[in-house]
């Protein structure tokens, strides 16, 4: 599972010769750990066209120190940006910064919401989209780019510190739309400060046994929950076992069983905070091979089980106000990928679900849904591809490798964290950001 190219490239014959032979020079990633929790260096509050936003309180609070010289952090305000000829007042202020941005620095453009019907100000905002992805492609060195669409800093703050801080070494290329006026049972005016956000608050992760799961558990405890690791009979010493290690609770029952919501809401009588649909499989075959049962019991458990257990944890009331639902797409149900046409339907139905279920959720449970959709990340299930196709698929992204699944595991504490209660109905990927897909 290790990637030895990285650690090859890190040394100075393999930097040489990988440079010489125009080979992917991935850079080693900072991510979070208690040792070293925050991005190192300096914030630069860039801003282009006019703008009403005061970002101060909420920049400030991000830790990170005022600096233009290279700084870690670059936050460009082009919210005000309406027309082409305020674009140019985007590309003059980050063309003479971009440069000096510290290695697995950060660049965030805030753009603001489309409004339909302006076409000048939805052409120039759109147009952030394609600076910001394009900008990533080329930018190199573990530095990510992600624009946050917004109206209401405040309710933006945990998105723009996750954004801002190592958690999010591999999240890049992304656009995240954060709502404003949110219902105040969901939690937007919680502040996002405090090093255990989830405490008190009880979460539930299916396949939490193992590879994501697993680290996502570990994630939301060290967040402060109490995490219950769901899994199927025959992975029970595993789920103890991770249980036990985080003072959570194992939950044994396979998730596509008719009754397992109820199971669940049995197994929860004072309710749940956080649920994350992780639990997944692949039958990887091409259509014209595949026969009936590959592709049902890859439905019935990404995507079957999902909407049952979601629909049995809300309607039995389960799942408390201010909770939040995560499902796990895959960016093999953006992009497709051959030989998954089982496995790209289930996890692209996992997107019509959540943006469909995520303002009714908000309105009627004050629950948030959410996807993260994984890119290549180094677990068991990519260390049985084969090397030269694993190879590829580590490669092919702009951070050149494959990610961790602690990134994962970030991207879901950040999403469930109760000051995220206006980020809703978003798919993000954890993906590096891949050539595959949009
Ligand atoms: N690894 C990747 O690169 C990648 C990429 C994109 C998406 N994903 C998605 O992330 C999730 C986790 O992937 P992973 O790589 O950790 O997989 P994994 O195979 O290592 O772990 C999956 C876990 O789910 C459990 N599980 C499977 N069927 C179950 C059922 N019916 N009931 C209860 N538990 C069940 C398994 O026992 C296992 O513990 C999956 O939804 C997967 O599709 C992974």
């Amino acid at each position: 599972m290790a990637d030895r190219y990285l650690r090859f490239v890190g040394t100075a014959p393999g930097r040489f010769l990988t440079r010489r032979l125009g080979l992917p020079q991935p850079a080693p990633l900072h991510r979070w750990s208690p040792q070293r929790p925050a991005l190192v260096g300096g914030l630069l509050h860039l801003t282009a066209g006019k703008t009403d936003l005061d970002l101060s309180p909420v920049l400030a609070r991000t830790g990170l120190p005022k600096s233009a010289d290279a700084p870690a952090a670059v936050i460009l305000d082009a919210t005000g940006v309406r027309d082409v000829e305020t674009l140019a007042e985007v590309h003059a202020a980050l063309h003479p910064v971009v440069g000096s941005v510290a290695r697995s620095g950060r660049v965030v453009v805030l753009g603001a919401p489309l409004a339909p019907a302006d076409h000048h100000q939805a052409a120039a905002q759109q147009a952030l989209e394609g600076l910001v992805r394009s900008l990533g492609k080329e930018i190199g060195g573990g530095r990510t780019v992600n624009l946050v669409r917004l109206t209401d800093p405040p309710a933006a703050e945990s998105t723009l510190r996750f954004l801002l801080s190592p958690k999010s070494a591999y999240v890049s290329g992304q656009v995240i739309v954060v709502g404003a006026g949110v219902d105040a049972d969901t939690g937007a005016e919680v502040t996002a400060d405090g090093d255990l956000p989830l405490a008190g608050r009880t979460a539930l992760v299916t396949g939490g046994a193992r590879g994501i799961g697993e680290a996502v558990a570990e994630t939301l405890a060290r967040d402060g929950a109490h995490v219950v690791v769901l899994d199927v009979p025959q992975a029970e010493e595993d789920a103890r076992r991770v249980a036990e290690r985080l003072g959570g609770s194992a939950l044994t029952l396979d998730i596509t069983a008719p009754d397992a919501g109820a199971r669940i809401a049995a197994a929860l009588p004072d309710g749940l905070d956080v649920l994350v649909h992780n639990a997944g499989i692949t039958r990887d075959r091409r259509l014209v091979n595949m026969p009936a049962e590959r592709w049902s019991s890859v439905l019935d458990v990404n995507l079957a089980s999902v909407l049952r257990t979601t629909d049995a944890l809300l309607d039995a009331g389960t799942l408390r106000r201010g909770g939040r639902i995560l499902a796990t797409a895959s960016i093999a149900g953006l992009a497709g990928n051959a030989g998954q046409t089982n496995y790209g339907a289930s996890k692209a139905g996992v997107v019509g679900l959540v943006r469909s279920l995520a303002p009714r959720a908000l309105a009627e449970h004050g629950v948030t849904v959410n996807a993260v959709a994984p890119g290549f990340i180094e677990t068991r299930m990519t260390a049985a591809i084969p090397l030269f196709i694993r190879e590829a698929g580590r490669r092919m992204n702009s951070l050149a490798q494959g990610g961790l699944p602690a990134d994962v595991a970030e991207t879901t504490a950040w999403l469930a964290h109760p000051a995220s209660g206006a980020v809703n109905g978003q798919v993000v990927r954890v993906c590096g950001q891949s050539l595959l897909g949009a």
